[in-house]
């Protein structure tokens, strides 16, 4: 099937020609002859087995037909520049060497399920990482060893949410927080952040959107897509809002460390005190380590409140055994002393570097515009409309792929109502990046000459 012609492949499955297959057969065989016997595996099934009605509002287009049209150029010898997906280990980071001698050392004592909640260890590493950044009420009884942050925001929300339950989650978002909440049984109602505002969240619009059925507030600072980092004050107005309203407050802080040119990262659980605080945070940005699949997810603030649900989340982890044993020995040394991300962030290194070219391409660019991140690995331009009136974020996310081969993700992927943003990753090396603003304005040129 992936071996016919797009054309081909579309009007077979727009028009339900599956059905039709047998009739077509002597066509098909005159054409395609080899290709036909894949067909016909294809025309013989059917839609008998549906999927759960609850993927219908579940997007995650990162990884969705962009990213698998990619794969289709690759296997036909293309190089794509990918820039769709934050994955550090992709761009040849490696994890700190010590990290991996601590998986080394351990692996005989890997071979067991361990704990729901995680290897002791691990969770009292995080325990003193928060204490040290002034979090002082969480012991390893509240800490959730999980596969990647992304395991633990799918069971902290089905722990939580009844049906119709809201959650608020900022817009742009990261998408899992939207499909989760979704997936969950919940209502994801979006809070804008807005470039005006610095991509900062605009409070009052926040607080009009809080109803009787809002069960809890996301907050992603350092923020991807955006960039942007919540400062104290910001952060302290959502959590007296989140507070007034009982809502339990999820931050994914997993780009804690990530920040440039003197940001100012706040962890939001010093912050909380009236109501219950779940702080994610894993290995997988700050520690170059995406594959090793280790994340967790610290409880503070008022956690008497919480019992029940948390006890909830515990049957849910223990439903699942255990998370990957191995990754999570890398967890101590990881948090312990020097941190290296900070080469990385600093002038002179790689991720400065490349966030410079970024800055670079887009004072030198006709079209576009962007708030310099301060922090994570993203930024999130966008496209000056009275230049291109038609652009679609959508449409030059494919024209780029097909034409100059670069892959990025659409603004509209990450729940906003507009068009006209898309989003990179800092990942690749200077040189790269600066071919990649070529590349895109050549496409803008073009668009330009037909507007
Ligand atoms: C804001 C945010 N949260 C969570 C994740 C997923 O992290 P993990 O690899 O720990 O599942 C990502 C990955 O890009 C992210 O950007």
């Amino acid at each position: 099937m992936r071996d016919l012609p797009h054309f081909a492949r579309l009007s077979l499955c727009r028009f339900g020609i599956q059905r039709r297959y047998v009739a077509l057969q002597p066509v098909l065989q005159l054409f395609w002859g080899g290709k036909v016997d894949y067909l016909q595996g294809f025309a013989m099934s059917t839609n008998r087995i549906k999927a759960s009605s609850q993927l219908a509002n579940v997007r995650y287009e990162i990884r969705g037909p962009l990213a698998r049209r990619a794969a289709e150029l690759e296997k036909a010898g293309h190089e794509i520049i990918k820039l769709n997906i934050g994955n550090p280990g992709a761009f040849g980071f490696r994890a700190p060497e010590t990290m991996r001698q601590a998986m080394i050392e351990n692996l005989r004592e890997s071979d067991a399920y361990c704990h729901q909640k995680g290897i002791f260890p691990a969770r009292e590493a995080v325990v003193m990482q928060q204490q040290n950044r002034g979090v002082m009420n969480t012991t390893a009884e509240d800490v959730f060893m999980g596969n990647g942050v992304s395991e633990l925001i799918l069971f902290s929300l089905r722990a939580l949410l009844n049906v119709g339950d809201e959650v608020l989650v900022p817009s742009p978002d990261y998408p899992l927080w939207t499909a989760a909440t979704h997936l969950n049984d919940g209502k994801a109602v979006h809070y804008p952040c807005r470039r005006e505002l610095n991509w900062l969240p605009d409070l009052d619009a926040m607080a009009k959107l809080i109803t009787p059925r809002t069960r809890a507030m996301v907050i992603i600072s350092p923020n991807n897509p955006t960039g942007a980092v919540y400062p104290r004050e910001v952060l302290q107005a959502m959590v007296d809002l989140a507070e007034k309203h009982e809502l339990v407050i999820f931050t994914d802080e997993i780009y804690d460390q990530i920040t440039y040119e003197g940001a100012e990262y706040t962890p939001v659980a010093t912050l909380v005190k009236h109501t219950l605080c779940g702080t994610f945070s894993g290995l997988s940005k700050v520690y170059r380590s995406c594959g090793f699949r280790v994340g967790w997810l610290s409880f503070s603030g008022e956690k008497d409140q919480a019992r029940e649900y948390m006890l909830g989340l515990d049957t849910i982890m223990s439903l699942r055994l255990c998370s990957n044993v191995v990754g999570q020995w890398a967890v101590q040394t990881a948090l312990g002393g020097y941190q290296s991300i900070y080469d990385l962030t600093k002038p002179g290194g790689r991720l400065f570097q490349t966030r410079a070219t970024v800055l670079d391409g887009v004072k030198r660019s006709r079209y576009l515009h962007v708030l310099p991140p301060r922090g994570a690995i993203y930024a999130f331009p966008g496209v000056d409309l009275d230049k291109l009136p038609n652009f679609d974020d959508e449409k030059f996310a494919i024209d780029l792929l097909e034409r100059k081969h670069v892959l990025v993700a659409p603004g509209s992927s990450f729940n906003v109502p507009y068009r006209n943003h898309f989003r990179i990753t800092l990942l690749p090396d200077e040189k790269t990046m600066a071919d990649v603003f070529e590349r895109m304005e050549d496409l803008l040129d073009e668009y330009a000459a037909v507007a």
